[in-house]
């Protein structure tokens, strides 16, 4: 038996409000977010109807607005969102201890979605509040907004591609859009959505799911291109039937449902009936009316396949954010500083000093 095994029979036991991912030849665990009760419930989805929550988390500060979730596979952490309290937050999750963290609050209004490239080390942050995107480094908690999107709601990120996708807006204004990880090279994907709630996709099928609510109804996909739109599931038009919350992986997906307390699964190609998790909407017997869940995650080790960093081994040589930009480019990547930082002249280096340089300004200048 080798001494790490000995370690953690020992510590399994006594480890209450920890979690640990799985392996890489595990199925996924799926984390979801009970926004009311600023808790985290993590299940087995292989369990079927009978699922149970395996981990419970109360999530200790906040402001009861649990929203986003995310994880880093390598470095054993999951990050969330809580869009009353307008902080963003890290969770320990190597099975050992649980210690939650703020790594960023200020300069927030409300983000909801985030979404992290395990590649390069950022994690992006959609604010509907202040209408941007926002890269924070997790480790310093360097912010820098990347974006000006109006009613930007969720996103997500694919660093081996090297694309952002988010979705925004609201009926007419509704849009799925892409840009490289730096902000530029905008594109529109899809302006045949209506009422967008969350945003994910499918590594493996480069496709981007999304729920479209009340009364609409509706999962809908489309390739990254913007190439063969699907219906993907069509739920009662009854406001309590309105998918929510997103997240795909492998063959499934998984959805919130309206405003209770339910979480459903289904195979994202065959027309089966979703699963309903049903031991997920009771606590100790009692059947959870008025919380509903919001953010749900697939946390699987196969999401995030380890690839060069195509900013190679010293951040690209840059002070600061080391962001990837079409791979094509030479480099493939731009140094970008955090926002009250100016680039210098030698394109790498951030400073609070004025410069002349006009590549420093062009997210201003795009927007003035
Ligand atoms: C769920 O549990 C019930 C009752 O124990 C059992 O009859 C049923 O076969 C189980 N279903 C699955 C898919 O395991
Ligand atoms: C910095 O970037 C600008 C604009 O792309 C370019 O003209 C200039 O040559 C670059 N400077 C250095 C030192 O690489």
């Amino acid at each position: 038996m080798s001494t790490l095994l000995v370690v953690l029979l020992v510590i399994l036991p006594f480890c209450t409000d920890c979690i640990v991912f799985p392996r890489q030849d595990e199925g996924p665990l799926i984390a979801v977010m009970d926004f009311k009760g600023s808790k985290m419930d993590i299940f087995d989805p292989s369990g079927g109807v009978n699922a149970t929550v395996i981990e419970e988390i109360n999530l200790e500060d906040g402001d009861r607005g649990a929203c986003g979730i995310e994880f880093n596979y390598r470095g054993d952490v999951i990050y969330w969102t809580d869009l009353h309290a307008m902080k963003v937050y890290s969770l320990k999750a190597d099975g050992i201890d649980q210690e939650q963290k703020i790594i960023f609050e200020g300069d927030l209004g409300s983000p909801q979605g985030l979404a992290y490239d395990w590649i390069h080390n950022n994690l992006y942050v959609s604010d509907l509040g202040l209408n941007k995107i926002m890269v924070i480094n997790p480790e310093t908690g360097a912010w820098k907004t990347i974006l000006y999107v109006h009613d930007v709601i969720d996103l997500e990120v694919d660093p081996t591609t090297g694309w952002l996708y988010w979705i925004s807006g609201w009926e007419d204004t509704a849009v799925l859009m892409k840009s490289t990880l730096d902000g530029q090279n905008q594109a529109v994907i899809s302006s045949d959505v209506e009422r967008p709630m969350s945003l994910s996709l499918d590594y493996d099928e480069q496709r981007l799911y999304w729920t479209e609510t009340y009364p609409v109804n509706m999962i809908k996909s489309i390739r990254v291109d913007g190439e063969d739109p699907k219906i993907v599931h069509q739920a009662d038009s009854r406001y309590q039937f309105s998918p929510m919350y997103i997240t795909v992986t492998r063959d499934d997906i998984y959805w919130t449902q309206g405003s209770t307390h339910r979480v459903l699964g289904r195979s994202k190609n065959t027309d089966q009936q979703p699963t309903r998790y049903k031991n997920l909407e009771t606590r100790g017997g009692r059947i959870i009316l008025d919380k509903p869940f919001s953010g749900i995650l697939a946390i699987d080790p196969r999401k995030q396949t380890e690839s060069p960093s195509l900013c190679g081994d010293y951040n690209g040589g840059c002070s600061h954010f080391c962001l990837p930009t079409l791979i094509q480019s030479t480099p493939p990547y731009n140094c970008a500083c955090p926002d009250g930082m100016n680039l210098m002249d030698d394109n790498s280096t951030c400073s609070t000093e004025v410069t002349k340089n006009p590549k420093s300004n062009w997210l201003d200048s795009f927007f003035s």
